[in-house]
């Protein structure tokens, strides 16, 4: 099936009517293999739950996707989480608005991001390990708190300049650079450091699109020999990669390292449906270049949280960050927006709004 067909065969799926007055899930099924399937999610309509002492009941506004969620259906542990089974409610960090509170912390009508679900309501202690954050009132819609103001915009913040350590004078390379954190990268390495990126994308569409975010070329991964259009873009090497995609992409950058090159790794997507690890067989070029290789999880760099937030706020009001979302419509979506991720079908963050704008947010 072509990659429009894949994501088609969710449609039914999307049609399921969501119900106000009852809260609304998608559970996992089944365990994905390979690409997730409509028959890997069940839809449950349960009743709205009731906050005790201590709780709040919390109102989906939006969701945020994230390819790592496949790994959840797989029961894969990957945030310090027990894994999920089957029947449990997805995991997913959301937006949502404190509609009851029986919690000294947390007053009603405040907009949060933090551990949601994919459901429409959530009854939550607010702990440590659900990472709820408040959501500022700083002019920009709710919305970018399921992605660009949210884990992925720390992800893309936290890889670039922690791990990164760029400079403007670095020849870089980025992968998934039409992604959610990778359209991201793209900008605040070309707008804020100042960098020359070349960006690699899925089709001549995404290659345009990445040129406009400020890559200077373009790779079409999918279409172009990628060692060959390496060699032809970088000749003198590689400084910096940012790395959303592993797998032979990886190998054909390390092979054309510089010296005292940095290499991040973010993600590496490209691997996550094969059956069989990918065995990288050239890392000892880290040694021949004296080269650095580093990996990082999100939720290791927390302690940033209200700086990085303060700052890609500073840069969406003042132009430099166009914030990229990609937005299904409604909650019943949920399962079509997973698989649009795994087949290409996204540009910039894919998210979902379930009931969207708060009321007298901006
Ligand atoms: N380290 C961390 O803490 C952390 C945190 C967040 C995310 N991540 C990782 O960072 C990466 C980007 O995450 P994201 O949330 O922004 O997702 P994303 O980049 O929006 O992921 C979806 C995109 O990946 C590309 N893709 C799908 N299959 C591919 C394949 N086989 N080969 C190459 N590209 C493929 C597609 O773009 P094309 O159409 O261009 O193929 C698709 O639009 C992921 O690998 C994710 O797991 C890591």
């Amino acid at each position: 099936m072509d990659r429009a067909g894949a994501i088609a065969s969710f449609d039914a799926l999307a049609a399921h009517a969501v119900e106000e007055d009852a809260n609304c899930q998608w559970r996992i099924a089944r365990r994905p293999v390979g690409n997730v399937e409509p028959e890997d999610f069940e839809w449950r309509v349960t009743d709205i739950p009731e906050p005790g002492e201590g709780e709040v009941l919390l109102k989906t506004l939006y969701l945020g996707l994230a390819p790592v969620m496949r790994f959840y259906m797989q029961g894969t542990a990957r945030t310090g989480d027990a894994g999920l089974e089957i029947g449990d409610v997805i995991h997913g960090r959301g937006v949502a608005q404190v509609v009851k509170s029986r919690h000294p912390g947390w007053r009603e009508g405040e907009i949060v991001q933090g551990q949601m679900g994919w459901q429409t309501w959530k009854v939550s202690a607010m702990t440590a390990q659900e990472k709820f954050f408040r959501m500022p009132k700083n002019g920009l819609p709710a919305a970018l708190g399921a992605g660009v103001l949210g884990m992925t915009g720390l992800s893309a913040h936290a890889g670039f300049f922690a791990c990164g350590d760029p400079k403007p004078e670095d020849r870089m390379v980025l992968s998934g650079a039409a992604g959610g954190v990778g359209s991201m990268v793209a900008q605040m390495a070309a707008k804020v450091v100042g960098c020359d990126v070349v960006g690699m994308a899925g089709g001549p569409e995404k290659c345009d699109f990445i040129r406009s975010l400020g890559c200077s070329e373009a790779i079409d991964y999918r279409s172009e020999d990628i060692p060959g259009r390496l060699d032809a873009l970088r000749p003198d090497g590689i400084d910096l990669y940012f790395d959303n995609v592993g797998g032979e992409t990886l190998e054909a950058v390390l092979e054309r390292l510089r010296m005292h090159a940095r290499v991040v790794l973010c993600g590496s997507i490209s691997e996550y449906t094969r059956d069989e690890p990918f065995a990288l067989p050239n890392y000892t070029r880290l040694r021949a270049t004296d080269s650095v290789m580093r990996g990082f999880f999100v939720y290791n760099h927390l302690d940033r949280w209200d700086a990085v937030m303060e700052e890609m706020a500073g840069w969406i009001t003042d132009g430099r960050l166009k914030p990229v979302q990609d937005i299904e419509q409604g909650f019943a979506a949920m399962p079509r927006a997973l698989a649009r991720l795994y087949h290409g079908g996204n540009v910039g963050v894919q998210c979902c709004s379930v009931r969207g704008e708060p009321e007298e947010w901006l």
